[in-house]
């Protein structure tokens, strides 16, 4: 069999998060009742990192189904979600329409972006699982930055590579790849994820091809990019349970007991 290209891989990945929307409407994770009742999806990371968002026009990359753009625009900002999944960004819209929020979404691949979106924002913002679906980071950068008026920020919060790392055997830590020998993944899915394990979605059979990037990868193409690091920050909690020994914080996060490693980090960066 010959290897699928980057662009059939990517071709593959938006079929299966049209699956994984759809399923996300059952998602504790995206809680889209919760959220049309008024909860603020971002969690208390992001809000620190992004500051306040009162009249600033914001780009979401890869929003999926808006759940985050919509709760910016409620906290006061001009939004801008865009994502690869039509189903995705149709779920987004219709959001946006049936509770009255001031939003628009597009639909795009992130690199073919700058074909359908002009403009410069005050701020961009990416998070959660979505620097891993993307072949290319020095062309992310790229396309990102290009978003970025003089003096506004791109502000990333994601997940932190070095958890993809470990799998947890018997309540402990076991180191079961490497971040450097490992790059490229690819899972064959028939669930989606949510908040805890116990809760993952069923979801029609689909591939997902993802691409680990390093912590020292994301900022050296932000810097090659033209953007200055004004701040990077790793914790030790991440929005979700991804291993059975993490445990909820009460804080809406999720911890492995004693902290051991960083779960995620977030980098604010500045043209
Ligand atoms: C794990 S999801 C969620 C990320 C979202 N920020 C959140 O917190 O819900 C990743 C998203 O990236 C999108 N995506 C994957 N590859 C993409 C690409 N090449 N261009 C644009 N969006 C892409 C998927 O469609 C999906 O909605």
């Amino acid at each position: 069999m010959t290897s699928m290209s980057d662009l059939e891989k990517i071709s593959a990945n938006q079929e299966g998060f049209n699956l994984r929307a759809r399923a996300h409407l059952q998602s504790s994770y995206y809680d889209v009742e919760r959220f049309k009742q008024g909860h603020n999806m971002l969690r208390k990371l992001e809000q620190e990192e992004l500051g306040d968002v009162r009249g600033r026009s914001l780009l979401e990359l890869q929003c999926h189904i808006g759940v985050n753009s919509l709760s910016l625009a409620r906290m006061g900002a001009q939004v801008t979600g865009t994502d690869i999944s039509d189903e995705a960004i149709d779920i987004a819209t219709g959001l946006a329409g049936e509770l009255g929020l001031d939003a628009k979404f597009v639909q795009a691949n992130l690199y073919d972006l700058p074909k359908v979106l002009d403009g410069e924002f005050d701020m961009v913002f990416t998070g959660y699982g979505t620097l891993s679906f993307l072949p290319d980071i020095h062309g992310w950068a790229q396309v990102a930055a290009g978003y970025v008026k003089p003096g506004g920020t791109l502000t990333i919060v994601e997940i932190h590579p070095i958890l993809t790392l470990f799998d947890s055997v018997d309540g402990e830590l076991r180191v079961a790849r490497s971040l450097f020998e490992s790059r490229d993944v690819h899972h064959e899915m028939s669930k989606s994820y949510a908040d805890r394990i116990e809760d993952e979605v069923p979801v029609e059979t689909h591939s997902i091809y993802g691409w680990r990037w390093t912590v020292e990868e994301v900022v050296n193409a932000l810097v090659d990019a033209g953007l200055t690091i004004e701040h990077l920050r790793e914790v030790p909690y991440d929005a979700r349970q991804r291993l059975p020994l993490m445990v909820p914080d009460g804080d809406h996060n999720w911890r492995i007991p004693g902290d051991p490693i960083p779960l995620s980090f977030a980098c604010v960066a500045r043209r």
